[in-house]
């Protein structure tokens, strides 16, 4: 028994064909259904990916339906997912294959590479899935596998050590079955060779893994830490006028572009003084009184990859002259709740809207 290509990838075939579970990305070869379903599961687990991808192709089965989908309903749609950007990028790159490739998906790795917001990992993925071009995929899962497997040791959080993965990956892809074989060492990392507890006793690669074999499966891969997430505080001025509220739609140049939420003061430490809000307050032309404004106990805490966000939310009713001021002073706009519902929002400010009851169903 050794480790050469054709055993590797006959393997584990047959180790997919036994333990694979049914997911219906792998039962189409619709370049755009595939594509919708690796944008979802990049840094989603399946479980948590799968409603969405349901929601998504019952809403656009097609690209051309994406294509037309106004920008917030389909940010509305992948609420939750995080990484907005990707949704915007999808978008984008709907109406750039119906505008310029007549609806049609482009049919190699190369030519997909060109689309907006399609990296290596997802051009790989489209072309092997629904053209079975002989390409590796390369993501977490694999990166774990190859590791353990063939006892590559560099560090998978640096860009550089891609190469080295992809150069094995390359020589494992069979020419005959490049989408089975694909699936097949995503769905070995996820249920097998996982992160930290895999199960070695029943691996079909036992006796060839280098990791297993040197006793260092819990050392391989290796994964530098990320840097410490940057903390940052939120003061949330939620202005509310005879049961609405007003937000506003966030600007590029900071998490969540597209999506709304409330008046933001950003503190610079965790304390905050009332007088610091109000004076900002006053700066924007809006003259809120002291005793409208108490700090709330209550925080909301929010991770990103590489944020920690708290937040608090003051609820200031306005006056219908401060309604006018806010009006003319911010680009704030007034929302029912019903209203609200619709717009799509970070789950931080769902998570407010739905303790202050002003959001019932999510
Ligand atoms: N994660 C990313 N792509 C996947 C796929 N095609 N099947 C299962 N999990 C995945």
């Amino acid at each position: 028994m050794s480790n050469n290509p054709s055993y590797f990838s006959q393997t584990l075939i047959n180790w997919y064909n036994r333990n694979k579970r049914n997911l219906p990305w792998r039962a189409t070869t619709n370049p755009y259904h595939i594509w919708l379903s690796e944008v979802i599961l990049q840094q989603t687990r399946v479980n948590q990916g799968l409603p969405y991808y349901l929601k998504f192709t019952e809403a656009y089965p097609t690209v051309q339906t994406l294509a037309a989908a106004p920008d917030d309903e389909v940010l509305r749609l992948w609420q939750g997912l995080g990484y907005y950007s990707r949704a915007r990028n999808m978008h984008h790159t709907a109406k750039q294959i119906v505008q310029e490739y007549g609806g049609n998906f482009p049919g190699s790795y190369s030519e997909l590479l060109k689309l907006k917001g399609v990296g290596n990992y997802t051009a790989a993925a489209i072309a092997a899935f629904a053209f079975k071009e002989q390409v590796a995929v390369l993501d977490g899962n694999v990166f774990r596998v190859l590791s353990r497997v063939f006892g590559i040791s560099d560090d998978i959080a640096v860009p550089s050590s891609r190469k080295v993965f992809q150069l094995q990956a390359d020589q494992l892809v069979p020419a005959d079955e490049p989408d089975t074989y694909n699936q097949a060492i995503m769905e070995f990392g996820a249920i097998q060779c996982t992160p930290i507890m895999p199960d070695c006793l029943f691996c079909p690669f036992q006796q060839t893994c280098s990791a297993f074999t040197h006793g260092l499966v819990q050392e391989l891969p290796v994964k530098s830490k990320a840097k410490a997430a940057r903390p940052r505080y939120f003061h949330y001025l939620v202005f509310e006028w005879q049961g609405q509220y007003y937000m506003r739609k966030r600007l590029e140049g900071d998490i969540w572009q597209g999506l709304y939420d409330f008046y933001l003061h950003e503190s610079p430490d965790k304390t905050l003084e009332t007088e610091a809000i109000l004076n900002e307050l006053n700066a924007a032309g809006i003259p809120v009184q002291p005793d409208q404004l108490l700090i709330p106990k209550k925080e909301f805490k929010h991770i990103l990859s590489h944020q920690k966000i708290t937040a608090k939310f003051h609820l200031i009713k306005l006056s219908n002259r401060l309604k006018d001021i806010v009006e003319q002073e911010t680009r704030l706009g007034l929302y029912s709740s019903e209203k609200i519902d619709e717009l799509p929002k970070p789950v931080l400010i769902s998570n407010y809207l739905k303790d202050a009851k002003i959001l019932v169903h999510l």
